[in-house]
C-alpha cells in the first residue's frame, strides 16, 4: 500500500509558485494506478517523492503503513534499492550490457551473488516474454522489448512499489496497451503496487485506479 497524506511540494521560481500543493491518496496492494493530467500538473514531482529522491515540504509517503520520506538519506537510498523500482520513459538500459546484465544489475547493487543474480533476473525476463533475447544488447531489441526488459529490471528484486514515468511515450501507439496489460498482470501476480505518470488514453484506460491533477492539486480520483 501506496499512501500520500497531504503532500507539498512547492517549487518558487520567479515569483511563480508551482509544485504539488496537499496530495492524499492511498493506493493498494496489487493495483495497477495512473497519474494523469497536463504537462506541469505535478505528475513527475509525485513520482520523485514516492521514489523517495525528492522530500516533500509537508505531509508524507507511507509504504505499507510506514512512514518512508521522513527517514534518513540512507535508508531512503537503502529503501530504494531493495523495495522500489523504476521505469523510465527513454528506458535507461546500459547500452553494452545484455539484457540479462541489465535485469541483474540492481541485484548485484544489493550485493546478491552472481549465480542467484543470474537466476532472478532471467526469471523475470521470461516472465515478460523475452525469454529468447536474454544476451541481446539493448541495441538489438526493440522499443517495446526495451521496455520490457526496463520492467523485468525494476521487477527482479520483488519490488513494494513499481514507478513509471511516461513508460509508452517512446514506443508506436500499438505497443502502449500490451505493455500497460503486462503491468497490471504484475501488479496483480506480486501484490505490488503499480504508479504510472502518462497522458496517453491507451495508458488511462487500462488503469485499475486514475488520479487526475490539475495546478500540482488532485482534482479526481476514480
Ligand atoms: N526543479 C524545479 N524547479 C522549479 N520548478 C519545477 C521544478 N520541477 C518541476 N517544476 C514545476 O512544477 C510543476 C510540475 O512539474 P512536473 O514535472 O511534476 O509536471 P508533469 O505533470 O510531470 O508534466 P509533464 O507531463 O510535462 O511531464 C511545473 O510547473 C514545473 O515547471
Ligand atoms: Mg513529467
Amino acid at each position: 500500500m501506496l499512501q500520500f497524506r497531504n503532500l507539498t511540494r512547492a517549487y518558487e521560481l520567479g515569483g511563480e509558485r508551482a509544485g504539488v500543493f496537499g496530495v492524499t491518496l492511498a493506493v493498494p496492494k496489487g493495483c495497477l494506478a495512473v497519474l494523469a493530467g497536463p504537462s506541469g500538473s505535478g505528475k513527475t514531482t509525485l513520482l520523485q517523492l514516492a521514489g523517495l529522491l525528492d522530500q516533500p515540504d509537508e505531509g508524507a509517503v507511507l509504504l505499507d503503513g510506514q512512514e518512508v520520506s521522513s527517514l534518513s538519506e540512507r535508508e531512503r537510498c537503502d529503501l530504494r534499492l531493495r523495495r522500489l523500482g523504476f521505469v523510465f520513459q527513454a528506458f535507461n538500459l546500459v547500452p553494452v550490457l545484455s539484457a540479462l546484465e541489465n535485469a541483474m544489475l540492481p541485484l548485484q547493487l544489493q550485493g546478491i551473488a552472481e549465480v542467484e543474480a543470474r537466476r532472478r533476473a532471467a526469471a523475470a525476463l521470461d516472465r515478460v516474454g523475452l525469454a529468447d533475447r536474454l544476451h541481446h544488447r539493448p541495441g538489438q531489441l526493440s522499443g517495446g522489448q526495451q521496455q520490457r526488459v526496463a520492467i523485468a529490471r525494476a521487477l527482479a528484486p520483488d519490488p513494494l512499489l513499481v514507478l513509471a514515468d511516461e513508460p509508452t511515450a517512446s514506443l508506436d501507439h500499438a505497443h502502449g496497451g500490451p505493455l500497460m496489460d503486462l503491468m497490471a498482470d504484475l501488479a496483480a501476480e506480486r501484490g505490488a503496487t503499480f504508479l504510472v505518470a502518462s497522458h496517453d488514453p491507451a495508458v488511462i484506460a487500462r488503469a485499475h485506479r486514475v488520479y487526475r491533477l490539475a495546478d500540482g492539486r488532485l482534482v479526481e480520483a476514480a
